[in-house]
């Protein structure tokens, strides 16, 4: 019999076409094999109990893994695989766009045309600034920060890379740009708070496209109505999809709905690195090369 596998969400044709190709899709947790959660799916031990002892391999279709209880999943032999690699460059490039918008004023000015405001060019006018010559730290150096890091450099920006055990507060107090690139857990929540935010320049702006709560969204919105910070750029949100009120009237603030790995060849990359892992545990009896450990 073919291995029943639930896929949380709808995914793109050419996965479903893959995910059918070699298992039963079934439309409950219950009674799967495996199963193929989004990052809006909380995978705790109550999900995997409901889910029942049968379950070998959860692979979730994104690079975090923050919405899976990890120890949950290893007192239970269940497998949980992730998408690395082929997100990165996608999640790097939303990281540069919302720095771009953010220092050339493209999201304000968006919305200024919008709003028929009337305009002619003029020299003083929405001035912004370069990041040609910026200072971008990068707070967590891996595969995301590292290529944002690269991205940053060809720009002309001198990125400057915080791993674990850098002193995170001396080097927020150098950079025109902080950049987050790590990944959420009882070491990062917050990380960014209100004490971080003021060793930051006023001139500094804050990007976040790793998770929300790595921030603290209220006490950012503070700082931006206090001018403690100059601007910030998030894709990502403390209570997505919900957005802090104090956000939203600030012109200094660009806003994406998480859209980091949003692209279609991307999405399909993560999806096949998804079934990739469902075929190994569940047809090959191998760990997949992307288990999480
Ligand atoms: C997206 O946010 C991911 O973690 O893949
Ligand atoms: C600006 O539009 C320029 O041509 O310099």
């Amino acid at each position: 019999v073919r291995p029943r596998v639930h896929v949380s969400e709808p995914v793109p044709r050419e996965v479903d076409e893959a995910l059918r190709r070699e298992f039963d899709l079934v439309g409950t947790p219950q009674g799967a094999d495996g199963i193929v959660s989004m990052l809006t799916v909380t995978v705790d031990d109550a999900y995997l109990e409901a889910a029942g002892p049968q379950l070998r391999v959860v692979a979730n279709y994104a690079v975090g893994v923050n919405n899976i209880d990890l120890a949950a999943a290893r007192r239970r032999e269940v497998v949980v695989a992730n998408t690395p690699d082929v997100l990165t460059g996608a999640t790097a490039e939303l990281a540069l766009t919302l720095m771009l918008s953010l220092l050339r004023r493209v999201g304000e000015g968006d919305r200024f045309v919008r709003r028929r405001e009337p305009w002619r060019f003029s020299l003083e006018f929405m001035l912004g600034r370069r990041l040609a010559g910026a200072t971008v730290l990068i707070v967590g150096a891996g595969r995301i920060g590292r290529e944002t890091a690269r991205l940053a450099e060809a720009f002309g920006a001198r990125p400057v890379l915080a791993g674990r055990g850098d002193d995170l507060d001396s080097l927020l107090r150098e950079a025109d740009i902080v950049s987050l690139h790590v990944p959420l857990g009882d070491d990062t929540r917050h990380l960014v708070d209100a004490r971080r935010l003021r060793l930051m320049k006023p001139t500094a702006v804050l990007i976040n496209t790793s998770r929300g709560a790595v921030v603290d969204e209220e006490a950012l919105a503070a700082a931006l109505h206090e001018g403690v910070i100059a601007g910030a750029g998030l894709d990502v949100y403390e209570h997505e999809p919900e957005v802090c009120e104090k956000l939203l009237p600030l012109k200094n603030v660009v806003l994406s709905p998480h859209l980091g790995s949003a692209t279609r060849d991307t999405r399909i990359a993560m999806g096949m690195l998804c079934v990739e892992a469902l075929r190994a545990v569940l047809l090959e009896g191998r760990t997949p090369a992307n288990a999480v450990t």
